[in-house]
């Protein structure tokens, strides 16, 4: 998977009757399965030739034509961060369709859900789905594909998405392949576009958290939780400060920290946090910590 992979994908929402040939299902059907078995709580599900989702879905956001194969992303709600982890892992299946050169699109409102093929058990529900085929708006070279490019995205620049008080500089010392991030993370799709995922970078010992808290607690639990959050990262901070004095770690401990977030605990917005966070991975090699702020781990020089 390389950026140019993440560039070049884009929504597809008409689709031919080009049916897809049995190794692409196999090899994708592989890509489920390796997600299904190591990833606890997910539930990927395949559905070829089942028309039914999005059969006389009226007009309304997205128009989609002729869909008649689908993943179902089931999840097990009772596995932290599953929001999140679903985004993440539905957008390395669908970029693996990608790359075996079928065209797609993530869809969490304009479908049937009760007309969904796929198995859902108790304890699990239905995230969304990514339509799979071969699009009939493909194929477009030149200008009209840099003016179709144009129009799938806001103007938003790779820089739109960092979030720092800190200098360039300072930044690109402890990552240098930053920039290379923030451009995958600019080609990531999101619900309705919002592109609401901010690259948080920030000393360790800060406090400063970007999120904020959910639009349903009241506000004064929201500040009492917040105070607690803030006076339990100190103690972490202080604890970590005291540690690298003892030189415990060689004082290796990075003194920046990048996180990557998005501003308030919407469900459909932790679905492109992990979407955006699969993307930077594929332009910046490391491991993510789930969680919103998730922390990134770069993989360290060789
Ligand atoms: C979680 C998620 C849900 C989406 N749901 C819908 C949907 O219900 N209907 C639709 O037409 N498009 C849907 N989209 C597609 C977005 O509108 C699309 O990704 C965005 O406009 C950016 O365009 P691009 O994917 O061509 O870059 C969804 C995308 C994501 C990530």
């Amino acid at each position: 998977m390389t950026i140019e992979d993440l560039r070049l994908r884009h929504s597809v929402r008409t689709y031919t009757d080009r049916p897809i040939p049995a190794e692409t299902i196999r090899k994708l059907n592989a890509a489920i399965t390796d997600v299904n078995t190591h990833e606890a709580g997910m539930h990927f599900q395949l559905q070829t030739d089942d028309p039914a989702p999005f059969q006389g879905f009226g007009r309304s956001y997205g128009m989609f034509s002729n869909v008649r194969n689908y993943i179902a992303c089931v999840a097990d709600t009772s596995y932290s961060d599953y929001m999140e982890r679903a985004g993440y892992f539905g957008m390395q299946i669908l970029m693996k369709a990608c790359v075996l050169g079928l065209d797609t699109c993530f869809v969490s409102g304009t479908f049937s859900a009760s007309h969904v093929g796929a198995r859902i058990r108790v304890g699990e529900k239905l995230l969304f789905l990514i339509t799979l085929g071969y699009g009939s708006e493909r194929k477009q070279t030149g200008l009209s594909g840099i003016l179709s490019k144009l129009t799938h995205r806001n103007s938003l620049t790779p820089m739109d998405f960092l979030d720092t008080e800190l200098s360039w500089e300072d930044i690109c010392l402890h990552f240098p392949m930053l920039l290379q991030g923030l451009e995958a993370v600019s080609y990531a799709p999101s619900a309705m576009n919002r592109q609401p995922v901010g690259i948080l970078i920030k000393e360790r010992t800060s406090t400063y958290n970007p999120v904020k808290p959910s639009e349903k607690k009241s506000k004064k639990k929201a500040e009492q939780q917040q105070n607690l959050a803030a006076m339990y990262d100190s103690l972490m901070a202080e604890a970590a400060t005291d540690t690298t004095a003892q030189g415990d770690n060689n004082g290796s401990e990075p003194p920046l920290v990048l996180q990557a977030y998005v501003p308030a605990k919407k469900p459909d917005q932790l679905i492109d946090l992990g979407i955006a966070m699969y993307s930077f991975q594929v332009a910046y090699p490391g491991s993510w910590t789930w969680g919103n702020p998730a922390t990134f781990h770069p993989l360290p020089d060789e």
